[in-house]
């Protein structure tokens, strides 16, 4: 099946899948999610992260501002930054050669070794390191890989998100990283997407996150029980003030925003019910059983619920290989051992990522298959029509 076979209401053709050329293709035309203001949380904090063969590294720098740097010294080569998360200064060393930049911009300041003149010289601007185009909304940092991004379709997001995302803050500081996680899974990442865009296999597969959601909240159906939770929560988001009407990829297709209510007894996205973390964050006194969570296309899925932030988002490094992140963000005021214990933070999307990490295996397996074919969606996977949709649609110049 070529692309244009391609029929909405059905998966992606294999031709679809496996094109890295066309991923590459669609992610320089569209933003996408790559982290927020939380995993970079103070001047001169680095967050790495990969996409294809190369790594790219937000810094966020002594002006305030978070940069999208790609890790490559323009020396020869070598990485500049190592591990997930670090720390660099106003001047970012390579350690091979120690070719210095400016963290505020990359502009090479010092080459070690090369003629006087060098570095003012006049090819001096081909000497400094490459950037990629970041747009932070609401703290959330979006990344474009194209030289010219479609800056009106991000200019829609904060208007959509505000309602939801100014109590919390986050783009204003007051937070920071109590943990963060990553793999390399060997599956195709839109096939991760689909997987997430969809609750149909929560039953079956998610045990113990359907403790804590009803998963009719995640498929937009309504059973009576769950319209008397809903109903419930609503009176205790208004008291406080807060936006809770659904934003369903529109009028954005980039966006989703909802508020869930969690099932009694659940304060915060844990399997014991106890909140992750004691100190509570943006409009929160006290915990509430609920999330506010928002889905971004093509690549994210972001929590908040009133004591931390969780954020999931994956990239491709290839056809059948991606890698996926997932961070923690607590008050910046929390303390590890007293207000929460990493294991319990974590635990509920460290289960239930590597449930759906073993169905993408699958289903990238089967869609290697010869006897592969597109299957339907049903109506509760209207989401993953949409995100296939909203593909194929910037797959397409
Ligand atoms: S490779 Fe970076 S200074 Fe030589
Ligand atoms: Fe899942």
């Amino acid at each position: 099946m070529g692309s244009t076979d391609y029929r909405s209401g059905y998966g992606l053709g294999a031709d679809v899948l496996f094109d890295v050329d066309l991923a590459r293709q669609v992610l320089a035309a569209s933003w996408f999610f790559v982290g927020t203001r939380g995993d970079v949380a103070q001047p001169k904090d680095t967050f790495t992260f990969a996409l294809f063969d190369d790594e790219y590294t937000l810094v966020h720098g002594i002006d305030g501002t978070i940069r999208c740097f790609v890790n490559r010294c323009a020396h020869q080569s070598a990485r500049l930054f190592s591990g997930p998360t670090g720390r660099t200064g106003e001047r970012i060393v390579c350690p091979n050669h120690q070719w210095t930049y400016a963290s505020a911009d990359g502009r090479l300041l010092r080459a070690t070794g090369m003629p006087d003149g060098f570095v003012d010289g006049p090819d001096a601007c081909r000497h400094g390191l490459d950037q990629i185009a970041v747009r932070e909304v609401a703290g959330m940092v979006f990344a474009c890989l194209g030289d010219d991004p479609d800056e009106a379709h991000i200019d829609e997001f904060g208007p959509i998100l505000a309602p939801y995302t100014d109590p919390f803050g986050l783009d204003r500081g007051g937070y920071k990283l109590a943990a963060h996680h990553r793999e390399v899974v060997d599956a195709n990442w839109l096939l991760v997407m689909v997987n997430n865009r969809e609750c149909c296999h929560c039953r079956a597969n998610h045990k113990g996150l359907c403790k804590l959601f009803d998963p009719s909240s995640f498929n937009g159906a309504t059973t009576p029980a769950y319209q008397a939770l809903f109903d419930r929560a609503i009176e205790r988001w208004e008291a406080l003030g807060l936006a809770w009407q659904e934003q369903p990829f529109a009028p954005n297709d980039s966006v989703r925003v909802a508020r869930y209510p969690m099932q009694d007894g659940f304060d915060s996205i844990t399997f014991d019910g106890a909140p992750a973390c004691a100190k509570t964050i943006g409009p929160f006194e006290t915990h509430d059983q609920s999330t506010l969570s928002m889905w971004f296309n093509p690549n994210a899925w972001v929590h908040f619920t009133s004591d931390h932030i969780a954020t999931n988002w994956v990239l491709p490094i290839g056809g059948e290989r991606c890698a996926l992140y997932t961070s923690w963000i607590v008050h910046e005021d929390a303390v590890e051992g007293v207000d929460y214990d990493l294991d319990h933070l974590m635990d509920v999307w460290l289960v239930t990522n590597a449930e759906d990490v073993g169905l993408c295996q699958s289903m990238t397996a089967g869609a290697r298959s010869a006897y592969y074919r597109p299957g339907p969606f049903a109506p509760d996977e209207q989401f993953c029509t949409q995100l296939c949709d909203w593909y194929m649609h910037r797959a397409s110049p």
